[in-house]
């Protein structure tokens, strides 16, 4: 391969959540939702999770000598505000010192303060599908910019709105795990302006943050390209799910469904510094009159394709292996001129050799894309460590760092190495390549 280096001080790191991580989160949605039979796919709940929460130094200590230098992490709400109005001190302080921790330890942090979990308190009054959650984040976001603001620079106020209205308010896999295919629209808007006034709220007592829009894209081809229906049912996808926020973002304007109320327009347009990709796998999209759901396609695994998502229950088919799919991703946002990170990218699977290849191949097309001219300035790896993985419970292993949930032991796999490897080298090659057994395409 054509070896590729990356910009100085570009940030290399991994990603993670409160909820899937910490352990011992029992005040928020996800875990009544958890409780309930049939709803986590192993049967399990997430319980203690990685203890992250009493192992976070030894965690940081532990990616310092892996040459991160970046980490992102999100803030549990219903820590810090276990009940509406009363704002836990001791929670509070908790997230300073894992900020803290992150930065001695060397570590850019990158904080999202809603990552799909919801405090019960407001989760009992009809959580997103009610106005009132966009005062509630604000005041939210107020206290931790007050907590973190003199730390922290990258802010991405919420994770993946689109998915999270999807799961939790349409389809119902998500907690709260509602079905409700058309007020789940609401969910969204309220999302983007809860976007955008917590951008506002931290430019104004920091204006040199950097406050970014996360959004996770797939890419939706069709199945069969000469078939007129498929190529029709893929574009159908790709506007709903991955374009329309980001137009009403950049406009301030209803786009397709995502509705942004008149009033409301200020909040939302030049709400951004920058965007914030998170990208898996694509979808071969077939047309299908039987899947009204989601818009006539129906994801197809073609015969040979590798599967993104390794361990899922049943045959689903979750997405294909197809790392050309970040650079024309990357591409699609730099064209709104504004910085681009990738904030999460990774493969579920227990072969880390399968791993190895995953990263290896989408950080070169990372760094291709960013060889097109691409503004790319940081990739931070989905995830760190094995963690709850949502509905999926805890077959569904993610982390680049092992763990084991009988002892909570950690072992650095070779997938792991080879970050670091790239991380100190700031960049990929053949050397490297080799090392791993990592063939690059
Ligand atoms: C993302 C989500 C993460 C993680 C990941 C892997 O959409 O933000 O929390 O679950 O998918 O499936």
């Amino acid at each position: 391969m054509k070896p590729i280096t990356f910009p100085k001080d570009f940030y290399w790191g991994g990603a993670t959540s409160s909820h899937q991580v910490e352990g011992r989160n029992t005040n928020n949605d996800w875990f009544v939702f958890e409780q309930l039979y049939g709803k986590i796919a192993d049967g399990t709940v997430s319980g203690d999770a990685c203890d992250h929460y009493s192992r976070f130094r030894e965690d940081f200590a532990l990616l310092k000598s892996l040459n991160h230098n970046a980490h992102r992490f999100s803030v549990e709400w219903s820590r810090v505000e276990p009940a509406r109005d009363y704002i836990s001190k001791v929670e509070v302080n908790h997230y300073r010192q894992v900020a803290e921790s992150i930065r001695e330890n060397g570590m850019e942090p990158f904080v999202t303060l809603h990552h799909f979990t919801t405090p019960l308190w407001l989760a009992r009054t009809g959580g997103w599908l009610n106005p009132d959650a966009i005062e509630r984040f604000e005041k939210f976001t107020k206290v931790m910019v007050d907590a973190l603001g003199d730390i922290v620079t990258f802010w991405m106020p919420i994770n993946e709105p689109v998915v999270y209205t999807f799961l939790s308010f349409m389809d119902g896999s998500y907690a709260p795990g509602m079905k409700k295919p058309l007020a789940g629209f609401n969910v969204l808007t309220h999302m983007l302006v809860a976007h955008g006034r917590s951008y506002r709220i931290i430019k104004e007592k920091y204006p040199d943050a950097q406050v970014g829009f996360n959004k996770h894209m797939r890419i939706f081809d069709p199945y069969r390209e000469d078939n007129k229906r498929d190529r029709a049912a893929a574009a159908r996808m790709d506007r709903v799910f991955n374009m329309d926020i980001i137009d009403a973002l950049f406009t301030g304007e209803t786009a397709g469904r995502v509705k942004v109320p008149v009033e409301e327009k200020t909040a939302v347009r030049e709400s951004s510094d920058f965007l914030a990709l998170n990208y898996y796998s694509k979808d071969s999209i077939k047309f299908s009159i039987f899947h009204p759901g989601t818009l006539f396609g129906k994801t197809i695994m073609p015969e040979g394709a590798e599967s993104s998502h390794e361990g899922a229950y049943g045959d689903k088919p979750e997405g294909e292996y197809y790392p050309h799919g970040i650079r024309r991703l990357l591409k699609i946002l730099d064209s709104y001129g504004q910085p681009v990170y990738v904030t999460e990218n990774g493969v579920s699977t227990n072969n880390d050799a399968y791993r190895v290849k995953y990263m290896a191949n989408h950080i070169a097309e990372a760094g291709r894309a960013m060889e097109d001219g691409v503004d790319l300035r940081g990739y931070l790896f989905w995830s760190t460590l094995d963690n709850f993985e949502w509905n999926e419970g805890y077959l569904m292993r993610f982390g680049m760092i092992h763990v084991d949930f009988e002892t909570q032991e950690r072992t650095v796999q070779d997938s792991a190495k080879l970050f670091g490897d790239i991380a100190k080298k700031n960049g990929l090659d053949d050397a490297l390549c080799k090392k791993y057994n990592a063939v690059v395409e």
